[in-house]
């Protein structure tokens, strides 16, 4: 047995997480409650500092959980990568944006994985989480490690892809007991990879042949997201020309027990994965002169639902006689999904900016989001969400379904209501409520 599984399985191995973020933060604070000793690293100090005070930022983290494992000395932060060399396995875990021309950019990734190099050390292990296209991990990561430190990935160090799947908000599956699929560059890769999962989780590995497997698997989970939702999102434009109601169509549809599964038009898609890890895959199949027409059709049907949403509010408001410039609207909800205080790529904030655009005086109300900002646009939201607010606007658009809002509230004191996410079903008076 190598020296590392050993130290693993007895749990005397040192695990380093990059990146601590929505999904590094959960992954190293499991790592130390499952006994290991934790180095977080991350290049903004203030989040350093707020770990090693054992302060929380990440909704999926409970407070009383990083106090206590920060204070028995299981888990620590810090800028400086020299204490690489203390770990034995590092996962990374930085944003995989998108620069201006919507293509990836995978400039944390490259800068991360330079950082560790230098204090890459026999017999350990590197796991790279972040979404990316196919080929990352053997084609970016593997030379960079192997040329900086001078050693051989399967025989010196090993390397893996493992995707992460974490869901915030999701009050079932958490970072513990969400399966993971692991892929290394090598057999043993793998092997060591998974057993460190394993030892981490309550849950199954699912263990592949490749990183580039791992990695197409990642974005193939969330491109099947983002086609159905396009798909439903376009049902949803069709059944508003036909005058029928696609929430009813998909009610019906759920009935069948097998061979459907339920997804939800909206204003469009938000979050760090979803709208983004499609283009991450269309960027690498143009490598292979192959064009993944069905993707990017989804995409630009899902892109351009914010503007399909403004058009509708202007509809709206014309029939109430009100032009939307100069119309006073009121979001409710800027956060990406329901219940969250995320709102990275937020359609909510496309749907703020284009009635921007159109001359509409817009506020918001997101008791998750205090204030945002997004480009060049920074806004501060209405502290409350009280009956002079409502009735001082022409038009409620809703963007987000969050439970703690009081949308009987809104309906008895709203002129006129655009419910973009039917989160006002159950209220029976519906005669200022239009849905998408
Ligand atoms: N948030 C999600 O729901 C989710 C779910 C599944 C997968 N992912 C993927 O996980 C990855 C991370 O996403 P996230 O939401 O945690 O991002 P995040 O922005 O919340 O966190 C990333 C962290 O990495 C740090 N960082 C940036 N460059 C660094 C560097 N060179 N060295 C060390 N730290 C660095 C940032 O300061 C930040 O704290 C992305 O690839 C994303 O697609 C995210």
């Amino acid at each position: 047995m190598s020296n590392l599984k050993e130290k693993i399985l007895n749990k005397t191995a040192t695990l380093g997480v990059c990146g601590l973020g929505y999904v590094g933060l959960p992954l190293a604070v499991e790592k130390a409650k499952a006994g290991f000793k934790v180095v977080g690293f991350d290049v903004q100090e203030a989040k350093v500092n707020m770990v090693n005070a054992g302060h929380n930022y990440i909704g999926d983290v409970v407070n009383e959980d990083l106090a206590a494992i920060v204070a028995s000395g299981n888990l620590c932060a810090t800028t400086d990568f020299a204490s690489v060399a203390s770990c034995d396995c590092v996962c990374i875990a930085v944003p995989t944006p998108l620069d201006k021309h919507q293509e990836p950019d995978i400039s944390y990734v490259k800068a991360s994985t330079e950082s560790i190099a230098p204090y890459l050390h026999k017999d350990m292990l590197v796991v790279l989480e972040s979404t990316t296209y196919p080929g990352t991990t053997e084609e970016l990561l593997k030379p960079i490690l192997e040329e900086k430190s001078g050693l051989k990935c399967g025989e010196d160090f090993y390397l893996a892809f493992s995707p992460e799947r974490v869901d915030p908000g999701n009050l079932i599956y958490k970072t513990k007991n969400t399966p993971k699929v692991v892929g290394g560059c090598t057999p043993a890769c793998t092997d060591i990879a998974a057993t460190m999962y394993e030892a981490v989780l309550e849950a199954p590995v699912h263990r592949v042949s490749s990183p580039a497997i791992a990695e197409m698997e990642k974005i193939l989970e969330n491109t099947y997201r983002n086609i159905n939702i396009g798909l439903v999102n376009e049902i949803a434009r069709l059944c508003n020309k036909m005058g029928i109601s696609v929430w009813e169509v998909i009610d019906a549809a759920k009935s069948k027990p097998y061979g459907f599964q339920a997804f939800y038009p909206g204003p469009g898609l938000g979050g760090h994965c979803i709208p983004l890890d499609p283009y991450y895959l269309t960027w690498k199949a143009r490598e292979y002169g192959f064009h993944t027409t069905l993707i990017e059709n989804s995409m630009i049907i899902n892109d351009s639902q914010p503007d399909y949403c403004v058009d509708r509010a202007m509809h709206i408001l014309n029939r109430h006689k009100k032009a939307i410039n100069g119309a006073k609207i009121l979001v409710l909800g800027v956060a990406y999904k329901n219940d969250i205080d995320d709102y990275r790529e937020s359609p909510a904030i496309r749907v703020v900016e284009k009635l921007l655009e159109v001359g509409a005086d817009v506020t918001y109300y997101d008791p998750w989001v205090a204030s945002f900002m997004e480009g060049e646009l920074s806004m501060t939201g209405e502290k409350a969400l009280t009956p002079e607010l409502i009735e001082s606007v022409d038009l409620v658009m809703v963007t987000a379904a969050h439970s703690n809002v009081d949308y009987a509230l809104v309906q008895k004191h709203a002129k006129a209501i655009f419910d973009t996410k039917n989160v006002m079903k159950r209220i029976d008076n519906r005669d200022n409520i239009e849905v998408l």
